[in-house]
């Protein structure tokens, strides 16, 4: 879409709501959905030569490279405080809902404690051996739905090894991922459906991780041997000191990360596979990469395949006070407070501006052309995990011999609402 339609459409918002500003919000943002999902590149690039700071009411999208990285890290000025609501209701507090502050300190410092860095390798050996028993699983019969049969799965058995907590089955503790993730950064229009099905979802978790929590606990009374889990780790935090998480808050951190892992690597996962099969020439020096066992060379075709085709369009802030953005540029804007920023990461990372050829495939970029985990007090918590676990699932669906897309609409990546829910691949019969 040319972006003077978007503009004339943004213009027919503005007569048809009058003064009601979350009227106007919620048109903005229904209108920007529709708009992402259709052409998506074509309304950023628009606006990154013509608006990159668009302003309208309470609602702002800020489209260029260094204007997004601006507002990601000036946390103070644009703050997390629309997450808080729906995550109130569903963890309680969790860090990406607290803005700069010492409880935001004190919860990311205890569970950076329990969920480590220097457990990205052991994790990523998880993933690739359950990948590829996964892939060993459909061999024999010559077809792979990539979505459900390993990019949902995979994630789901990290967060019943690695966290500790596995659901009362694997389809509803992937189910409930999606459902709460969905509801939490999502559901902007606050639609009544997704809010339901996040109610119920809620009423099921709570409960099932605090039967988790006060097993695991009563276990390690009775002598059981410590587990090397997220949730042990909280525990034993709590044997060991006073500033220790509470159980209440162990729920909010265990089911804040869950829901921040399984839909999050899933689709990433799901993605970059569809990127790099639209692409044969990176598909096979990929391929040879993974043959060559060239990890680091491997996960470089990934993040581009994850820049060209984002798990995200953006990030949502909230400004607390007026803020300038790109202030000394041709295009400085004021943004006042109480506006809901659109940090649009999908754009910036295709800013001609600051990335070389950014629509190019390419594996030689700079680490920091890429914000697939934001920027700022906010960066993605998993960003050391996944930058090995997402190529390794994505490795053990490239190194099926002969794989490639079941002809017709089974072979597409099919998406629901913001979720890959199916993509079929047909491979030689083992
Ligand atoms: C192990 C898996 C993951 C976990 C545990 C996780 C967890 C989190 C947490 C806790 C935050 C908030 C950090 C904070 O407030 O300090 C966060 C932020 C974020 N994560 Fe992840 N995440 C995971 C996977 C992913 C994946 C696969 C992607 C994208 C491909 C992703 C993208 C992001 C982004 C963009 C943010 C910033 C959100 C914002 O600023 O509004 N995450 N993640």
């Amino acid at each position: 879409m040319p972006v003077k339609s978007l503009l004339d459409e943004f213009k027919q918002i503005t007569r048809a709501v009058g003064n009601d500003a979350h009227r106007f919000t919620e048109q903005v943002t229904i209108l920007f959905q529709d708009l992402l999902l259709a052409h998506p590149q074509k309304a950023f690039q628009a606006l990154r030569v013509v608006k990159p700071v668009l302003v309208y009411r309470d609602a702002a999208i800020v489209t260029r490279f260094h204007d997004v990285v601006e507002v990601l890290t000036h946390d103070r000025e644009f703050t997390v405080d629309m997450y808080g609501p729906p995550m109130q209701k569903i963890t309680g507090d969790f860090i990406l809902g607290l803005n700069q502050g010492p409880a935001y300190e004190r919860g990311s410092s205890l569970l950076r404690l329990a969920f480590r860095q220097s457990d990205a390798p052991r994790v990523a050996d998880l993933a690739a051996e359950t990948a590829g028993r996964l892939v060993a699983e459909v061999l024999p019969s010559g077809r792979v739905d990539v979505v459900r049969d390993i990019c949902d799965r995979v994630p789901a058995a990290l967060v019943a090894q690695y966290l500790g907590v596995a659901g009362p089955d694997e389809p509803t503790l992937i189910e409930w991922s999606r459902v709460l993730f969905a509801e939490m950064f999502v559901n902007l229009t606050h639609d009544g459906v997704i809010a339901e099905q996040a109610a119920v979802a809620t009423a099921g978790i709570q409960p099932h991780v605090d039967a988790l929590v006060a097993g695991r606990r009563a276990a390690l009374a009775g002598g059981e041997p410590a587990r090397d889990t997220v949730l042990d780790r909280l525990l034993r935090q709590q044997a060991l000191g006073s500033q220790a998480l509470t159980d209440a808050e162990i729920r909010s951190n265990l089911i804040g990360l869950l829901v921040g892992m399984i839909p999050t690597i899933s689709k990433a996962s799901a993605l970059a596979v569809d990127a790099l099969l639209d692409r044969p020439m990176e598909w096979a020096a990929a391929c040879s990469a993974a043959r060559a066992g060239d990890h680091p060379l491997f996960a470089r075709y990934v993040d581009e395949a994850m820049r060209l085709s984002p798990q995200t369009a953006g990030l949502i802030r909230r400004t607390v006070t007026d803020y300038r953005i790109a202030r000394g540029t041709h295009h400085e804007t004021l943004v006042p407070a109480g506006t809901y920023v659109f940090a649009a990461t999908q754009s910036a990372m295709l800013d001609g501006s600051v990335v070389t050829d950014p629509t190019e495939f390419r594996i030689d970029r700079p680490a920091s052309d890429y914000l697939h985990y934001g920027a700022g007090l906010h960066t993605c918590f998993g960003r050391f995990l996944n930058r090995l676990v997402i190529p390794a699932i994505v490795k053990a669906v490239l190194s099926i011999e002969g794989v490639r897309r079941q002809p017709g609409a089974a072979g597409e990546l099919a998406i629901d609402g913001n979720f890959p829910t199916s993509m079929v691949l047909t491979f030689p019969r083992l």
